[in-house]
């Protein structure tokens, strides 16, 4: 009633105002006629220059380079998973015909995703399809790893999109990554999980993506381009919470609560890692590497932020750690770490936010290794 009052004497006191004279300026910013709808700022809105769909940098060759890398295993890996398995190792993994068609069409999808990067690298420069070999041997497994390389990808998208000299390129790129991030959600429902138990999605930087996709590719064309981003050396949780197994609460839905979780703050992650100097990637012809000092942190890359934990029981490549508690904005608001996390060995602790933590990479010792938290 109060608000309605207040309208109307607006509306009546505008002409008012007019009548008695009131500068012109205060008059036409007010009337709907004249406003231009077009404040100032922002980029690329002008009809010139026209959008261009290229690369305009190496930094954005390499990295649309590196997605197509990764937009080809997706492919990959859903096609494969649906001839490696018969249509009753799904239906005994509780997910159905209707549901392996999503699958299929997951990988329809990603057939449009490798032609979008390839129609921007020009055929000419874009990469094509390689060898792959995977580490899953049920259903269940396989609906984990897809869980996790859907996870890499989004996340290693989300990382440089914004740093992409050609901005034209970056709104492409942002409608298939988006698909993605579905992709992913997806899979934790077919793997039983709570969809999305954060509020943010991570970003990493594109060395840390590639270090994670590379060991699962196995050769490449020789006329395939190199990627010129880092491999760190490998790391390894070697007592993980395991999302994959079968119970009556992880049968495929839309959601689920669990009566006892993954885990929790306090978990003791073992990790053990690689030293520098392996062999790794398509052909094995990259090299793992790292410029950082002794490993002193664990460092999990989770929502907006980059958190860091004491490595006890050092020993050589091998160390335990607890999962962190700590809230994304503080008491009663989202838990840091729920979810698919990346998780990494570094030699400091450096203040990292999203669009810097490109400054972590020169800390990295090893990793990541993606841990199911929850
Ligand atoms: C291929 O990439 C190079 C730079 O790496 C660029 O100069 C060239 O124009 C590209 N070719 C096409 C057909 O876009
Ligand atoms: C992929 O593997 C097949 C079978 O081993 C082999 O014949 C082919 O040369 C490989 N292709 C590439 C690009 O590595
Ligand atoms: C990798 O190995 C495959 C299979 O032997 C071969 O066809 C391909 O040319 C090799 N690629 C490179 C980049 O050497
Ligand atoms: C990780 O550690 C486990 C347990 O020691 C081992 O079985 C597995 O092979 C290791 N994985 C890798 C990739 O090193
Ligand atoms: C984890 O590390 C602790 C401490 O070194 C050790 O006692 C325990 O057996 C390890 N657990 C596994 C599953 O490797
Ligand atoms: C989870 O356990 C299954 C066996 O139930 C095993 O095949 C799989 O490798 C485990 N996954 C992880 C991430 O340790
Ligand atoms: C799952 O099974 C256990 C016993 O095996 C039972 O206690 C529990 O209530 C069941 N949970 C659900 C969600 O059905
Ligand atoms: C699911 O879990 C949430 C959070 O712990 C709880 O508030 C809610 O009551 C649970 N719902 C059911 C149906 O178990
Ligand atoms: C997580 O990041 C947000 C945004 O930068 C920040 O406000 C918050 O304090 C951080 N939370 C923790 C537990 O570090
Ligand atoms: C958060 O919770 C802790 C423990 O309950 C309390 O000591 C602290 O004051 C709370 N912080 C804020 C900002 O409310
Ligand atoms: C990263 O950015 C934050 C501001 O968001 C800044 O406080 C921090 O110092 C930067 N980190 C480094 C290593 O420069
Ligand atoms: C993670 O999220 C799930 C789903 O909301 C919740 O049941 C679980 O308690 C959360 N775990 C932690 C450690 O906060």
């Amino acid at each position: 009633m109060k608000s309605h009052l207040h309208l109307a004497c607006a509306a009546l006191l505008g002409p008012l105002a007019v009548v008695q004279g009131a500068p012109q300026a205060s008059t036409s910013s007010a009337s709907p006629t004249t406003t231009s709808f077009v404040p100032s700022g922002g980029l690329g809105t002008a009809p010139t220059p026209v959008p261009v769909y290229n690369p305009m940098s190496d930094f954005d060759f390499a990295s649309l380079t590196l997605t197509l890398y990764q937009e080809y295993i997706e492919l990959d890996l859903f096609n494969h998973g649906l001839a490696m398995f018969s249509a009753q190792d799904f239906e005994d993994a509780g997910i159905s015909a209707e549901d392996q068609y999503l699958i299929q069409f997951m990988g329809e999808q990603e057939t449009g995703h490798a032609q979008l990067v390839t129609n921007i690298l020009s055929p000419q420069n874009a990469s094509t399809m390689c060898n792959y070999s995977y580490p899953f041997q049920t259903v269940r497994d396989f609906v984990d790893f897809s869980l996790k390389i859907t996870r890499v990808g989004e996340s290693g998208t989300f990382g440089f999109l914004e740093h992409l000299d050609s901005r034209a390129s970056a709104a492409l790129l942002l409608e298939s990554i988006s698909t993605e991030s579905r992709q992913e959600m997806v899979f934790r429902q077919l793997e039983g999980l709570f969809p999305m138990p954060f509020w943010f999605t991570p970003a990493i930087t594109q060395s840390m993506q590639w270090s994670w996709i590379a060991p699962y590719i196995t050769s490449c064309p020789e006329s395939n381009q190199r990627i010129q981003w880092q491999n760190f050396p490998a790391l390894n949780v070697t007592n993980p919470p395991n999302a994959s197994v079968l119970t009556n609460e992880t049968m495929p839905a839309i959601t689920h609560n669990r009566s006892t979780p993954l885990s929790q703050p306090g978990y003791q992650l073992n990790l053990t890692w690689d030293s520098p100097g392996k062999q790794v990637g398509p052909n094995n012809s990259y090299t793992t590497s790292t410029s950082a000092g002794a490993a002193k942190y664990a460092a999990w890359i989770s929502q907006l932020n980059t958190t860091y934990t004491a490595l006890d029981n050092l020993n050589g490549n091998s160390a335990t750690t607890e999962q962190p508690g700590g809230n994304v904005f503080g008491n009663n608001t989202a838990p840091t770490v729920n979810g698919t996390i990346f998780v990494l060995i570094v030699d400091d602790n450096p203040y990292v936010t999203p669009f810097n933590l490109s400054l972590l990479n020169e800390h990295v010792v090893a990793g990541p290794a993606l841990y199911v938290a929850g």
